[in-house]
Order: C-alpha cells, then sequence, then structure tokens
C-alpha cells in the first residue's frame, strides 16, 4: 500500500485528499498514514515468525500519543530516552513490562521511575550509571534487569551526527572493557543481568555493519556465559535507513532473517530485541505546508513556504534531503524551486525540488516526514509548532492541536519582580 498517492482533487493521504485536511485544520501540518504505521511494523513482526522477539519502537522518531496508541494496539514494546518518554508511552496505554530505557544521561529520578515502573531492561552506559541503578533499586527494594550497551566499534556509514557505535563517540562501552563492566555488574545489589544491547547509527543504508556488531555481541555472549553470567536477550537496537525518495533501504525482512540465522548457528536461540524507530514511522508521514510568496533571487526561484525548520529540522541539521511534491496533479514540466521556510536563517531550507509552475496558496508536501519530524519540531522564531494528524482509512482525526501563543509563554513571568528568590 502506498498511503501518498494522486487521486481526484489531487494527493491523499489514504482516502482522504491532503486539501480537505489543509482547509480543515490549516497548515504547517503533519499528516500520518495508521495503515502504514501498522504495516511497517507488520514487516517485522512477520519476519521473526515463531522466533522469540520484542519489536521496541523508538519513541524519539516520534512520540505523538496517537502514534504510541497505535503502536501499544499491535502489542508494540517501546525504546525510550527519558522519563518523558516513559510518561507518554504509559499514557498511550503501552506495557511498561515491555520498554527498553537506553540513553547516556539518564538522571536519578528517571533511573528510580524506570525501576518502579517495572521496565524490562535499562541498557546502561557506564559505570556510574551501574552504581546509580543499584542504588535506586537498593533503595525502592527492587531488582532491576539491566544489559551493558556495548560500542562495538564499527562504522555505520551514516551522517556523523547519527553515527554512534564508533569508538570515539560517546555512547555505549567500549568492546574491550565490557567484561569488566559486566563483571562488575553482576556483583552489585539490587542489579540483575538481562542481556546485550548496542545500537551503532541511524539511516543505515546497509546492514553489513549491523551484522558486524551483530556478530560481535553474539561472540560477546558467549564469553559472558562461559564466565558464569548469564545473558537472556540480545539488543541489536534500530538504525535500519529508508528511501527518502531515492534508493529504498535495506529489505527489513531480509535483515530479520539474517539475524535469526545467525543466532541459528550459535548454542542458545535467545530472544532477540529490536528498536526500530524511523523504518517504522518514516514513510508514513508528510509534513504539508502551505505557499506564501514566489521570488527569484539571482538565478534562485524560491518558494517561500509556511513550514520552517522550527516544523522540520532535518535539512537544516544533517543536510536531509526530503522528497518534495505538490498537492496538485500536473503534467507541467515543472522548474526548479528552493522550498524555504519563514525562520530568519538562511539554512531553513526544506529542499529543492522540480515542481509544476507554483501559485500562491499551492499546497506542498513534504515526504518521508513521520520520523524525527515533530519529534524535533521547536519553538525558534516564538513560532508554534504545526497540529498532527492521523487519517483511518476515509476518516481523519486531529490527534494534536497546533499550539497556540498562549501556551508559548504559559511558563513565563512577565516582570522580573515576580521571580526573585532571596
Ligand atoms: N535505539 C537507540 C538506542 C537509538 O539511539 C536510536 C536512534 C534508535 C534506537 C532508533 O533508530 P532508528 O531506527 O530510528 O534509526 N534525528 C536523527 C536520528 C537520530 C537517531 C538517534 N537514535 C535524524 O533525523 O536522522
Amino acid at each position: 500500500m502506498n498511503p501518498f498517492e494522486y487521486g481526484d482533487g489531487g494527493l491523499y493521504a489514504e482516502e482522504v485528499p491532503l486539501s480537505r485536511i489543509a482547509e480543515d485544520v490549516g497548515t504547517p501540518c503533519y499528516v500520518y498514514s495508521r495503515g502504514r504505521i501498522e504495516e511497517n511494523w507488520k514487516v517485522y513482526n512477520d519476519a521473526f515468525g515463531d522466533y522469540p522477539h520484542r519489536i521496541c519502537y523508538a519513541v524519539k522518531a516520534n512520540g505523538t500519543l496517537a502514534i504510541l496508541g497505535i503502536l501499544a494496539g499491535l502489542g508494540s514494546g517501546f525504546d525510550i530516552v527519558s522519563g518523558g518518554e516513559l510518561r507518554r508511552v504509559e499514557m498511550a496505554g503501552g506495557a511498561l513490562s515491555t520498554v527498553v530505557f537506553s540513553g547516556v544521561g539518564k538522571t536519578r529520578s528517571e533511573v528510580a521511575a524506570a525501576i518502579a515502573s517495572g521496565v524490562a531492561c535499562i541498557d546502561v552506559e557506564s559505570p556510574d550509571e551501574i552504581d546509580r541503578v543499584s542504588e535506586a533499586a537498593v533503595y525502592l527494594q527492587r531488582t532491576a534487569p539491566i544489559a551493558v550497551r556495548v560500542n562495538p566499534d564499527v562504522d555505520p556509514d551514516t551522517h556523523p551526527y547519527i553515527a554512534t557505535g564508533l569508538k570515539s563517540s560517546k555512547f555505549g562501552i567500549g568492546i574491550d572493557r565490557v567484561i569488566d563492566t559486566y563483571r562488575y555488574a553482576a556483583g552489585k545489589p539490587g542489579i540483575e543481568i538481562a542481556g546485550v544491547a548496542c545500537h551503532i547509527g541511524s539511516q543505515l543504508m546497509d546492514t553489513e555493519p549491523l551484522l558486524d556488531a551483530f556478530n560481535r555481541l553474539l561472540d560477546l555472549v558467549d564469553t559472558l556465559q562461559g564466565l558464569g553470567i548469564n545473558i537472556r536477550h540480545v539488543d541489536a537496537g534500530g538504525g535500519l535507513g529508508i528511501g527518502y525518495g531515492r534508493v529504498p533501504g535495506p529489505d527489513r525482512t531480509v535483515w530479520i532473517k539474517t539475524m535469526v540465522e545467525t543466532m541459528g548457528r550459535r548454542m542458545q536461540q535467545l530472544p532477540i530485541i529490536i528498536e526500530p524507530g524511523r523504518s517504522i514511522v518514516g514513510d508514513a508521514g508528510v509534513l504539508l505546508t502551505r505557499v506564501e510568496y514566489l521570488k527569484t533571487n539571482g538565478s534562485k526561484r524560491f518558494a517561500v513556504v509556511d513550514a520552517g525548520m522550527n516544523d522540520l529540522l532535518r535539512p537544516a541539521l544533517y543536510g536531509a534531503r526530503h522528497d518534495i511534491i505538490t498537492v496538485k496533479q500536473s503534467t507541467d514540466a515543472g522548474q526548479r524551486y528552493d522550498v524555504v521556510g519563514p525562520v530568519c536563517e538562511s539554512a531553513d531550507v526544506l529542499g529543492t525540488a522540480l515542481l509544476p509552475s507554483l501559485e500562491l496558496g499551492d499546497l506542498i508536501a513534504v515526504k518521508e516526514a513521520g520520523a524525527y519530524g515533530s519529534a524535533m519540531a521547536s519553538n525558534y522564531n516564538a513560532r508554534l509548532r504545526p497540529a498532527e494528524v492521523v487519517v483511518d482509512g476515509g476518516r481523519f482525526h486531529l490527534v494534536r492541536q497546533r499550539e497556540t501563543f498562549e501556551n508559548l509563554v504559559a511558563l513565563e513571568a512577565l516582570a522580573l519582580g515576580e521571580t526573585a528568590t532571596q
């Protein structure tokens, strides 16, 4: 199923014309296809077949409650990186016993909240964090299941900002020091060793580095078991890339089957956890925006639209290229436009695209914006974060209202006097 296709009256999301959503909800606006989110999740789930596994959706990719609710409804697990994400999962009806807690800087209160909620595993990233987990578990009179996040030192061949498994990165514990770290953790009160984990980076277009890292994890498991440290699961992280309108990302079914087969050649067939984010929601969403102005400067033709880098940061931050198309369908050969936002930064470019001749008020869809789009939106330039809509067949639901100016200033004091402390 392709959820975004042209029909009568232009581009549709499932069975709803995007122009109708724009009229009703306004722009800019994120529009997601429920069907595509479910389909993406099921591709992973089906690929595992009977093999014991858990798909822990990476909440950071898109933590909108309704989206978490859709995934909770499928029985998904969740990968979180903060206490806020834990609360989002809980509110959305996700089972906290399916949660894996990743992240390099968990605070004391986040660790305590995770243990008290009975999460499946805390993926620890430093000896200091092990101390913190142990103290909290003892205080709460609970046992905290942990995995050490291993930094396997493989080059994932992606943008440096989203590569996490290199020796020089802040993430995980270097593979040369992992055994000592497990020994240390095993001797700590309140801690129960549950698994091994790694995540080497995001938007990976080749599974070779992932397989390399997976094999290193399995070697580690053998060594740990040999030392009497019992490992119950292997968490391979997320990271599979998507096409962004060009070469499609790696085949998910093939990747999962490769992991299962690799595991099959080992002594033990341990349950596998994966933490996909982008590949679940990325191609299920578009950012819908409207042309405000058209102008040319030098040799460039600009379409100034009402969405900016505060709404979708990826092009400005990573030089990411998203396909941009018009909602109106046209056979016009087209011209090249720089599609830019209203934010006062030269980096506020959503992309360049060959588009049919634009007119003021035309609607534009920035594709594959479901992951790390709304989740990374900000209020820069005192802009209100966009509305979000989920389309389900012929119906659509406003799942996040556009922010209001009152929301924006709600936590601020007007005068210095009101906030004075001695
Ligand atoms: N697990 C861990 C521990 C992670 O750090 C991440 C992503 C994931 C899973 C999910 O990875 P995915 O399947 O989505 O590739 N803002 C960037 C991406 C940052 C990814 C951070 N970690 C972007 O817009 O490209």
